[in-house]
């Protein structure tokens, strides 16, 4: 691995062992795409989290330029990188929160299905590795189709026999940081004082923002309700066309990831009413995946809310979802278990 040995400190002396072993309290986090367009503020960011005690940097590729770069910053957390997949055992061993931003991203006209190709053998192999080397830590999966990358994940777990729905959560922040931002332009507020629960997937219409629930309550016109659904729905390609071919959500993504990861780790630390979005097994719906508003505790998900009163739009706008959804999980268990 680059840079600070896991043991022994900067010249080899004692004095430097403590802190390069991760000494302090706090949490070991891998990032497994950390070179990547994501992975590179993801790393950062993480780095300053003060509830981070060893960061490890995972990539195919440009690990050691990032971790260094990375480890030069004075926060807590001890920097460690691995490079390729012979280094993917000693990235996880002993971790407590994996996050996973690995994979291609969309160029304009694709969906994120069109990435299902690429991406599933990638998370595929990514957490046979994690149920080896760290079965008990929690998963934060980033790579998209986020609603077949999640059921793989899940296929690949129950086959090693580790498989705890309560430790894999897909990752849908994004959307629900979108639609905080739009709803709060809408209504003329700052977006830290609106919450707004978004449910069903990561894809198009699966993003199903309840805007009957949000929080300040308010009311919206029907226009009002159509330009936010599709303003939510449509966040990511709107950032992918801006983009013109250079990638998709980067930087928005990861203040999300990071947001999501730090709520896991209080929940972790023990902290009361941890509540945020995910897409996770569930049995919310008779789909065996589902994302809407989770409790986080000490041992990853521990209740998932019911989706609450919705209005005849959203109950449309559910159906919708529940039938692309269904074929998005189905593609990624039978993707496993071809
Ligand atoms: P990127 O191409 O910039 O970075 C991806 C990184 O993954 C690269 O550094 C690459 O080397 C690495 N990688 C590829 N194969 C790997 C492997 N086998 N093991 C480890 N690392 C590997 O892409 P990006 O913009 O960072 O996006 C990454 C993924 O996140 C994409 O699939 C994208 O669609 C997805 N995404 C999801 C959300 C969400 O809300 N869930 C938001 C934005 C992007
Ligand atoms: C997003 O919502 O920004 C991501 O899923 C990336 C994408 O392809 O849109």
């Amino acid at each position: 691995p680059s840079s600070n040995s896991p043991t022994e400190g900067p010249l080899g002396l004692e004095r430097g062992i403590c802190r390069a072993k991760g000494g302090s309290a706090g949490f070991k986090v891998a990032i497994l795409g950390a070179a990547g367009g994501i992975g590179q503020p993801l790393a950062m960011l993480m780095k300053m989290n003060p509830l981070v005690s060893v960061l490890h940097l995972y990539d195919v590729v440009n690990t050691p330029g990032v971790t260094a770069d990375i480890s030069h910053m004075d926060t807590g957390a001890v920097v460690r990188g691995f490079l390729g997949q012979q280094q993917l055992e000693g990235a996880l061993t002993g971790m407590d929160l994996v996050i996973i931003p690995a994979g291609v991203p969309r160029k304009p006209g694709m969906t994120r299905d069109d990435l299902f190709n690429i991406n599933a053998g990638i998370v595929k192999t990514l957490c046979e590795g994690i149920a080896k080397c760290c079965p008990k830590a929690i998963v934060n999966l980033i790579s998209n189709p986020v609603n077949s990358t999640v059921p793989i994940a899940a296929e690949v777990f129950k086959r090693a026999g580790t498989f705890d729905p309560k430790r894999l959560l897909g990752v849908t922040m994004l959307d629900v940081v979108r639609a905080n931002t739009f709803v709060a332009e809408v209504l003329g507020l700052d977006p830290r004082e609106v919450d707004v629960p978004v449910v069903g997937g990561h894809a198009g219409v699966t993003i199903l923002p309840l805007l009957s629930q949000v929080k300040p309550p308010c009311s919206f016109t029907q226009k009002e309700i159509d330009y936010l659904t599709d303003r939510i729905q449509n966040g990511g390609t709107e950032v992918v066309e801006a983009k013109a071919g250079a990638g998709s959500a980067t930087l928005s993504m990861a203040y999300a990831a990071v947001k999501f990861a730090d709520a896991c780790l209080r929940g972790l630390r023990g902290d009361a009413g941890i509540v945020e979005c995910s897409y996770v097994a569930s049995h919310v719906t008779e789909l065996p995946f589902f994302a809407s508003k989770v409790r986080l505790g000490r041992t990853g998900v521990e209740e998932i809310h019911a989706l609450g009163p919705l209005n005849e739009y959203e109950r449309v706008g559910l159906e919708k979802a529940k039938k692309e959804l269904a074929a998005s999980i189905q593609k990624g268990v039978s993707f496993v278990n071809k």
